[in-house]
């Protein structure tokens, strides 16, 4: 086990105290978010001359110096390998990085920290599920359900998985407002289902889809469900034992921490019986050129050096996350999509993509006759950040019969100025293209 060398639990209690002040110390009875929007420097800058409005967070959101700061402080002072020495700044780097692994256990309600994988992001975490769970147990014939509002990510690596095994992957259908066909799914569920891979909260529409209903209806065939929760976390309270989720994934730079480290939750048992992911170090208790055997969860699915500092980091974020309120972001979010929707819905010429009934902090749109491209590249030079394209899902594009969309997507630190600037640089665009 990693931690042989290490006497965690003084050190750890030390850390946490010090998170639970972190916490307090953001923590008011209800945020003021205009104060919250100081924390983010990134914001605070103009781009071509313009003061930057960033609505581009369900790409990325910005961090704040709380979390930057942590960060700073472990490459000045604490940098070093875990797991791997008796040395002081080893055994500190590991406490650091051990008691993020709480923290996100607490986050989603885990039952336990062996139920925490450190991954690259979402992306790694399916990956993971279709190559380790997907080798071991999914067969010739079959069948993999997924919906047809999933990221790429959520799609090829089942498919890539089909492809290995001679599975058949099935796909719930939408409504035009962008919402599951309940009815449908309950039609695919069969004795042949040995997977469900559903998005949680879609990037492109913002649909919130029905999780925990979802999962039911799988556990009737005793089948396991994955939740891709990439854009759910950052938004609202996620409870996997609430919702029984077998499997859930999410990424810390979209949760106000850093890029290149994600969550991997699954149910112990599952994660007990499937093999390891990759071969490397940590992950093995004894090596031989006979016969290895394996580490105990969660360092079985993580070998090499993972990003110590992105775990870290990701822990004071959740810090940070559960400081402001994870109740207050989402109904400040909600409100922001309210204003936006009063704000542009009434602008000639656009037309929503994604008008769900439960539905997060996301505003997709086409104009008409204006390729969404040339429509982020006018919004740029009015200092507005949005992303446009297929956004990684190019099935909705063909579902929706547009060739790409433009998308404001909004953060905890996002403000009703920002959604009036957004419509004046809409206007623009028109103005622009005659
Ligand atoms: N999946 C991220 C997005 O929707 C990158 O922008």
């Amino acid at each position: 086990m990693p931690l042989r060398f290490f006497s965690k639990l003084q050190s750890i209690k030390q850390i946490q105290m010090e998170s639970e002040i972190l916490t307090s110390e953001i923590k008011t009875s209800a945020p003021d978010f205009s104060k919250i929007r100081e924390n983010f420097p990134t914001l605070h800058q103009t781009v071509k001359g313009r003061q930057l409005v960033y609505l581009d967070s369900a790409a990325t959101t910005h961090k704040p110096v709380q979390v930057i700061e942590k960060i700073d402080h472990y490459y000045r002072l604490q940098n070093s390998n875990i797991h791997r020495g008796v040395h002081y700044l080893s055994q500190l780097a590991t406490e650091e990085y051990e008691n993020a692994r709480i923290k996100v256990k607490n986050f989603i309600n885990a039952s336990s920290e062996k139920e925490i994988v450190f991954v690259k992001g979402t992306t790694e975490g399916v990956n993971l599920v279709a190559s380790s769970y997907g080798n071991r147990f999914i067969n010739e014939g079959d069948e993999i359900i997924i919906t047809h509002m999933e990221h790429h990510s959520n799609i090829v690596p089942w498919q890539l998985l089909c492809e290995r095994k001679g599975a058949v992957l099935r796909v719930i259908p939408i409504n035009d407002r962008g919402e599951l066909i309940m009815e449908e799914y309950k039609k695919l569920l069969n004795e042949k289902t040995k997977m469900v891979a559903v998005v949680h909260a879609s990037n492109t529409l913002g649909t919130e889809n029905p999780v925990k209903e979802i999962i039911e209806e799988a556990h009737k065939y005793n089948v396991p469900v994955l939740i891709d929760g990439a854009q759910a976390v950052q938004h609202f309270e996620v409870d996997v034992r609430a919702l029984d989720a077998d499997f859930y994934t999410f990424s810390g730079h979209k949760l106000y921490g850093p890029t290149g480290i994600g969550v991997l939750y699954g149910k112990k048992e599952l994660l007990e019986k499937m093999p390891p992911y990759q071969g490397g170090g940590d992950m093995i208790s004894y090596v031989s050129f006979e016969r290895t055997t394996y580490n105990e969860l969660p360092y079985k699915f993580e070998a090499g050096t993972p990003h110590i500092a992105g775990g870290i980091g990701l822990g004071y974020a959740i810090d940070y996350v559960k400081g402001v309120g994870l109740q207050a972001i989402k109904q400040h979010e909600a409100a922001l999509l309210d204003y936006a929707n009063k704000k542009l819905l009434g602008i000639p010429g656009l037309t929503p993509i994604g008008t769900a009934e439960k539905k997060s902090s996301v505003f997709s749109f086409v104009l008409e006759n204006i390729h969404p491209h040339d429509i982020g590249t006018i919004l740029d030079v009015e200092g507005v950040a949005v992303r446009t394209g297929h956004l990684c899902t190019q099935p909705l594009m063909r579902r929706f019969d547009v060739p790409a969309v433009a998308r404001a997507s909004f953060g905890m630190y996002n403000n009703t100025d920002d959604i009036d600037a957004l419509a004046e640089a809409i206007l623009k665009v028109f103005k622009v293209f005659g």
